[in-house]
């Protein structure tokens, strides 16, 4: 399969499993089997992180430490940060030229954001053209999938509109991108809200054991359970969702303890912790290891851009001739 794959992480902090399972398995996968192109999206975080930006650094280089630990592997894909590729920001500026305003208040991250985030004032040109600046992401490379959850979604149906767009106004140029979208199962935070660390409520790949295990003692279990008396139902547990995945082998018998209160929930939760641990100590000791080098994270930014580059340029030189711009 030579189709060309890129996907791309906002640097917001520490990795989670709601990364790895949503996503990072999957680049993983594709790694090994397409030309894949993996980049810190930090003019994406500044949209909404320009009044302290102070930590994006911090972030994009932990963010690429984290990739590497958990496998994925510079010489088979492409890993770059978008804001040394400034022909990323030339092709937006054209693709913003053809875009109707009515396109970018119709998505719904747009709304829902602006709610959200009330307090940052995020009411900008640059929020209101992210999904612009994510059109020029994926078509700087002429990426053919695009690993995504479903929040995605309507921001890749926007560049495939623009795609469109495109092409009727200066010939065929551009073929659509395809979503790929996530099959992974929904994961539960602490809390029981998808783990996301706008909700705080995220194991992260990084975190050592005794964090895990404060972690998971802390998640919300099935409420009907009120002491080790009461039967449960793990149908309504989010510990027993994390159990599916991490202690597959012994699912039944868990549901079982937990039914007729065989067990209590902070066993239970022992148990999920110790498998958690386990399944994360390759990539503690690959990140200590990769911490030990500085400068690695960097390294690896510079040697995916001197690839990404000839791409890039390219694909813009083409845009400016079709935009008379040459
Ligand atoms: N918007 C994506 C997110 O919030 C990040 C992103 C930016 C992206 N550009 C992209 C993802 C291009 C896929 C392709 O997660
Ligand atoms: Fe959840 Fe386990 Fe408690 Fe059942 S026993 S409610 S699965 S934590």
């Amino acid at each position: 399969m030579a189709t060309r794959i890129l996907t791309g992480y906002r640097p917001t902090g520490k990795l989670h499993l709601g990364h790895l399972h949503g996503n990072l398995m999957r680049m993983m996968e594709l790694q090994e089997e397409a030309e894949c192109f993996f980049f810190i999206a930090d003019w994406h975080a500044l949209t909404t992180d320009y009044q302290d930006p102070s930590r994006l650094r911090t972030f994009t280089e932990e963010m690429v430490l984290d990739w590497l630990a958990a496998g994925i592997d510079p010489d088979k894909a492409t890993i770059y940060r978008q804001s040394d590729l400034p022909e990323v920001a030339e092709f937006q500026l054209y693709l913003s030229m053809i875009t109707p305003l009515g396109w970018l208040e119709r998505v719904p991250s747009f709304k829902e954001q602006q709610e959200q985030l009330r307090g940052r004032e995020i009411a900008t040109h640059g929020f209101l053209g992210y999904p612009v600046l994510q059109a020029a992401d994926i078509l700087i490379v002429r990426a053919e999938g695009v690993p995504v959850g479903e929040d995605q979604l309507p921001h890749l149906e926007l560049t495939r509109e623009i795609v469109r767009r495109f092409n009727h106004l200066y010939g065929e140029t551009f073929a659509e991108p395809q979503s790929l979208l996530s099959t992974a199962p929904r994961i539960p935070g602490t809390d029981g809200r998808k783990m996301s660390k706008s909700y705080g409520n995220q194991i992260s790949l990084s975190d050592p054991p005794e964090e895990i295990r404060r972690k998971v003692l802390s998640m919300i279990t099935d409420p009907a359970r009120r002491t080790r008396r009461d039967p449960g139902d793990p149908g309504k547990c989010s510990v027993f969702e994390l159990h599916r995945l991490y202690t597959g082998d012994r699912v039944e018998e868990i549901a079982e303890k937990c039914r007729t209160a065989g067990w209590g929930c902070v066993e239970c939760k022992e148990v999920l912790a110790g498998r958690i641990s386990d399944s994360l100590r390759a990539f503690r000791e690959r990140r200590k290891e990769l911490e030990a080098r500085p400068g690695t994270a960097w390294e690896v930014l510079e040697s995916g851009l001197r690839k990404v580059r000839p791409i890039a340029g390219e694909v813009l030189g083409e845009v400016r001739r079709r935009m008379g711009m040459d």
